[in-house]
């Protein structure tokens, strides 16, 4: 069973400016087949409230901060992201909510899959049904 797990991404430092990577097999157990950004949040908003079938995903605060809610139907885990170089790993069937997203905080997310609307389970109770 995968687990979900905060990676520590490399940090060049540098006068001129610090710079953070990522690449698929060295810091991300997946290949990366999709990329998208969640931006322009309104206070108090929260994103997410689904699990995905198949899709794994590796979250990254580009900017300022928001927390990642993980329930796998029995237990809730919340992971804090406050720091750019600091990536959470979400593996597939976990119920996942975004919360407490601070102003002007940028929220990058890599996919294992194409987006797939199929891959969803948007319903509490089935995605309960099906971890049991
Ligand atoms: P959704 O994943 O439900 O947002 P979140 O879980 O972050 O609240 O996506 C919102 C909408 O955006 C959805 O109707 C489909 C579209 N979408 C894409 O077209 N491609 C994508 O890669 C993603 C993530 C969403």
């Amino acid at each position: 069973m995968k687990k979900p797990e905060i990676i520590q991404l490399p940090k060049i430092m540098d006068p001129r400016g610090n710079l953070s990577f990522f690449e698929t097999g060295k810091h991300i157990p997946f290949e990366i087949k999709r990329t998208y950004w969640i931006y322009d949040v309104p206070g108090g908003e929260k994103r997410g409230g689904h699990a995905y079938k198949q899709t794994e995903e590796f979250v990254v605060a580009l900017s300022g901060s928001f927390d990642v809610v993980l329930d796998n139907g029995i237990d809730k885990q919340t992971f804090s992201l406050n720091r750019s170089y600091y990536g959470l790993y979400i593996p597939n069937m976990l119920w996942r909510q975004m919360c407490n997203f601070s102003t002007n905080s940028l929220a990058l997310i890599v996919a294992s899959t194409d987006y797939d609307e199929n891959d969803y389970i948007r319903n509490f109770d089935i995605f309960k049904g099906l971890n049991k």
